[in-house]
This record gives structure tokens, C-alpha cells and sequence, in this order.
């Protein structure tokens, strides 16, 4: 058997004393794909973050390529060992170019030292044509949607030619055919020797690429599986150390009268929105489907006010509303949880209580004054209604694992009187178990009668959890169905309308 590109056995690591690994194990092989799984705050980026240098172990063995590391890692020196990491949480620098950031600190320069911008957008386009991307390297990442600088972090990490590739839920803002084209780099990975370890919580897709898997379950090791010899179910019981019952808890309520009539708004945002109509009525949930840049996204940023609005109308309640900010879109009781977290979702420098409450600031505070134990309250019981993993309420958003800062995306909403709610991919990252509690909290609000919107790219969450989708491409509504009547293919049909 080929000798293991990466060994780690026996690591610890606690931060501040709670502990977030103990005696954990992992290896890779040359031309394998090593999935990394558990539920959120299981472990794995942090694991992930020892082995490419970003946080320093405190205790465990670590050998790389058949030499023990005695020493620290930093990024740099894990990098020269041949480690590459594409992290969970985008780490690009917004206002630097596509090729600035695919080659930051490695820049190409003439013999002066001077930049050779020409030499290094063309490296970057050979690198972005790998991965199928038509993106001109001299644009400024802000101004690509996530999925596309995800896609940019990939190149970043290609580039380097790492022989240990660590992939932390890199399909969790690609659209279908980037996924495709990913998914076709992996297996170009593999013949070339590369060892690749995957983490993601999209538990469908790993049968594409898995050789092995690799469970932790609260810090701890709990078994390394053969792909083929194990089952989707057998890894989720040892993911969650219990059976799932059913994956979407559908309820069933009668709906009521309309709560929210949009009448052929369009904006010029991003993809930009077309000439969109559409009712919702209260106690109903409504899915947006569609492939990722269908303006899906840029449909709930004009309702919800993050975008301006060139024509239409929107109608709430029965009163035609003008939305010109977030802020009075909640005002009117509409709200929105937005699908980039670090960017429009989150304070990470305020603690978990700061951002659970910031949308509800008049609820708790009294003649202009928060009150701190009702703060502490709604807080403690939204962490323990959403299951969110933190050693307590005054953690630092930042120091949560992925897919409990998108928990407190959602949290926020929950407290408000809301008569219409809107979740933009809101389970991305989010692990199995915890994807019920969501749902769960999703047909609370559906059963209190208000009216439910949420964006989604995986289309068993469509038809499990709604019940109508509006399907778009290319920023206009493509179809309408009712969920009961339809399937995957149907809304594939209509997802391609272009
Ligand atoms: N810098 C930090 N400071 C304090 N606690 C941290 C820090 N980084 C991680 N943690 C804690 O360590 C635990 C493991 O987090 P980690 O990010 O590794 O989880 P994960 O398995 O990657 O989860 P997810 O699936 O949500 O991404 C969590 O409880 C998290 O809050
Ligand atoms: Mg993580």
C-alpha cells in the first residue's frame, strides 16, 4: 500500500479551555478522496485548520509525505510542504482582482520587481479555464457573486500545486455545473497521485467522488469507513450518534388570505430581476428555484429592500408598501435572511446575544436602553431552540463553525413579529440534523400563519419542504408549480428556460 501523504493522530486542541478535538486521528492517501464529516462544531475545520498551519495544535502527532513535523506550522510553511487549503468562509480580498488574488504573495514580477500584471492575468485565465471559467482575471472579486469567487478560491488553491488538497465545503455556493466542473478537476486530482480531503454536509453528492470517510462527533474520532462498504444512513447515525426519522417534517396547514402580492418588479442589480409577479398567502411556503444566478437572490433583495427597485410594486398586507431600505421592509413586518452571511448576515466582531438581538433592538430595550437580561434570555433560548453549538452566549460570531453562524442568520429573524419571512439558501452549510431544527422552525412560522419565502439550490429541500416553487432563469419567472404535482426533472426543464 502506498505510503500515507498525511498521518495525524492524537490531536488536541481547545480554545480558551473548551475543547474542539480530542484524540483525533486522520491519514491520506496519494489518489484518494478522504471525506471529513460531522455535525456543525463537530471539529473538521478546525482538524483541517491544524494541518494547513492557520491554528497551531496542542498536542498529537502530525507526519507529512513520511516526515514527522516537530516543529509549528504556519500557512507558509504548510504550503511548502505541499498543503493546499480552500477555506469554508470565503477569504478573498474583495477589492484586489481575480488574478491579484489567485497569486497573492506569489505575484509575478520582472527582474526589477515590478509587477508584470500581463504575465499574471494570463497565468490566472489558464488556471480559470481548468475550471471552465469565463471571468476576466483583471475583475475586482466583489463584484462576482458568491458561487464565482468561490470558484476563484479553488483556482487559488490549484494554482499552488499542492499534493494534499483540503477542499471545506467547496460545493456549498456552486451552481450545479460548477459542481460538475469541480467535481471534474477532483478526479484529474486523483489520477495525478494528489491526496484530496472533502468536507461538506451535502451527504448526495459524496457517492461521485469518495473513496473514504472519516466521522468526528463533538471533537472526537468516531470511525474511518470504506465508501463503498458503508451507507448514507449508516454515516449519518454515526455523524448524529442517533437515527434521523425523516429528512423534511412537511406539515400541512390550510392557507389564508394573501399577505404578499409583488407585481412585475424588476431591478437592474446583479443578474437583475425581469418584469416579476407573484402572490404568497399566510401559512404557506413559497420556493424559489432555479440554477445559481437565476436572480433569485436579486428577486428577495428588491422585495426585502437591499436592492433598489426600478418599476413594480409591492403589496403588503393588503397596502401598497415602498421598500426603500431593509429597515423598512422589517418595519412593515418583512423580513429577510440573506444568503452571504459574512457579508450582509452577520456582525462577526459582535458576540452571538449582539446579533441575535440587532434586529430586535426596540423589542428589548426600554426608552432607548437594552435591557441585558431580556437580551440574555431571548438569546440562550434561541441557542438552545436552534441547537447552536457555543460555549455561551458571549462567544464572538467569528469563533463559530460554519454552519452555527448561518444559525444565527436565521435566529435573528425568529424573534420578530413578522407577516412575511424570507431564508436565502438558509441551510447552506448546515449539517443534517440541524437542517430538521431549521425546517422545523420554518413550519412554526408556517403554522403561526405567516407567510414563508426561501431560495434554494438543492431541490430535495424545494419539494420536501414547500408548498409552491416559482422556478427562474435569467432573472424572470419561468414557471409556477405546486409542489405536490412536480418533480426534480420538471423543474430542471424550466430552470434551463433561457
Ligand atoms: N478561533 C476559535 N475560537 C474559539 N472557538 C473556536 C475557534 N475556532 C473554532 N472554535 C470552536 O471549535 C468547535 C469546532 O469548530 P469547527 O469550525 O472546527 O467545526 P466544523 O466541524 O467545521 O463545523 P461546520 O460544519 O459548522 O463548519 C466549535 O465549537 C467552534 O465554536
Ligand atoms: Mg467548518
Amino acid at each position: 500500500m502506498a505510503e500515507a501523504l498525511l498521518q495525524a493522530e492524537h490531536i488536541n486542541k481547545a480554545f480558551s479551555g473548551v475543547a474542539a478535538l480530542q484524540d483525533v486521528q486522520f491519514d491520506l492517501k496519494p489518489g484518494e478522496v478522504h471525506a471529513l464529516l460531522g455535525e456543525n462544531g463537530a471539529g473538521k475545520s478546525t482538524l483541517m485548520k491544524i494541518i494547513s498551519g492557520v491554528y497551531t495544535r496542542d498536542s498529537g502527532n502530525l507526519t507529512v509525505n513520511g516526515s514527522k513535523i516537530t516543529h509549528d506550522l504556519t500557512p507558509v510553511s504548510a504550503q511548502h510542504l505541499g498543503i493546499g487549503i480552500i477555506h469554508q468562509e470565503l477569504n478573498l480580498c474583495p477589492h484586489l482582482t481575480v488574478a491579484e488574488n489567485i497569486f497573492l504573495n506569489r505575484e509575478f514580477s520582472y527582474t526589477a520587481g515590478v509587477l508584470n500584471k500581463k504575465k499574471q492575468n494570463e497565468e490566472a485565465k489558464r488556471y480559470l479555464k481548468q475550471l471552465n471559467l469565463d471571468i476576466d482575471p483583471a475583475t475586482p472579486t466583489n463584484k462576482l457573486p458568491v458561487s464565482k469567487q468561490q470558484m476563484v478560491e479553488i483556482c487559488k488553491t490549484l494554482s499552488m500545486n499542492a499534493s494534499i488538497v483540503i477542499m471545506d465545503e467547496p460545493t456549498s455556493a456552486l451552481t450545479e455545473k460548477e459542481i460538475e466542473d469541480l467535481f471534474s478537476v477532483i478526479a484529474l486530482l486523483k489520477e495525478k497521485g494528489k491526496g484530496i480531503v472533502y468536507i461538506s454536509h451535502r451527504l448526495e453528492e459524496l457517492s461521485r467522488i469518495v473513496d473514504r470517510v472519516t466521522i468526528l462527533r463533538d471533537g472526537k474520532y468516531v470511525r474511518t469507513l470504506h465508501f463503498a462498504e458503508t451507507n448514507l444512513p449508516e454515516i449519518i447515525s454515526l455523524m448524529v450518534g442517533r437515527t434521523l426519522t425523516e429528512k423534511f417534517p412537511r406539515i400541512e396547514v390550510s392557507r389564508g388570505e394573501k399577505v404578499l402580492e409583488v407585481r412585475g418588479i424588476s431591478s437592474s442589480h446583479g443578474v437583475g430581476v425581469k418584469d416579476v409577479s407573484f402572490d404568497l398567502y399566510k401559512g404557506e411556503i413559497l420556493a424559489f428555484a432555479g440554477l445559481m444566478g437565476a436572480g433569485r437572490t436579486e428577486t428577495v433583495r428588491a422585495i426585502s429592500g437591499a436592492d433598489k427597485m426600478n418599476a413594480g410594486e409591492v403589496i403588503l398586507g393588503g397596502k401598497p408598501v415602498k421598500v426603500k431600505s431593509p429597515r423598512d421592509a422589517i418595519a412593515q413586518g418583512l423580513f429577510c435572511a440573506p444568503e452571504d452571511r459574512k457579508r450582509d448576515g452577520l456582525c462577526v466582531r459582535m458576540t452571538l446575544a449582539e446579533n441575535i438581538t440587532l434586529p430586535s433592538l426596540d423589542v428589548i430595550s426600554r426608552f432607548g436602553v437594552i435591557m441585558n437580561q431580556m437580551e440574555r434570555d431571548k438569546s440562550a433560548e434561541m441557542v438552545k431552540s436552534l441547537r447552536i453549538k457555543t460555549p455561551g452566549i458571549t462567544q464572538y460570531v467569528r469563533n463559530l463553525s460554519g454552519g452555527n453562524q448561518q444559525k444565527v442568520v436565521v435566529g435573528k429573524w425568529l424573534m420578530r413579529n413578522a407577516q412575511v419571512v424570507i431564508f436565502d439558501e438558509p441551510t447552506r452549510g448546515i449539517d443534517v440534523a440541524s437542517k430538521i431544527e431549521i425546517y422545523n422552525i420554518i413550519n412554526d412560522l408556517k403554522k403561526s400563519g405567516i407567510g414563508v419565502m426561501f431560495v434554494s439550490s438543492e431541490l430535495p429541500e424545494v419539494l420536501g419542504m414547500s408548498d409552491r416553487i416559482i422556478v427562474m432563469c435569467n432573472g424572470r419567472i419561468t414557471k409556477e408549480l405546486v409542489t405536490k404535482d412536480t418533480d426534480q426533472e420538471e423543474i430542471l426543464h424550466y430552470a434551463t428556460q433561457y
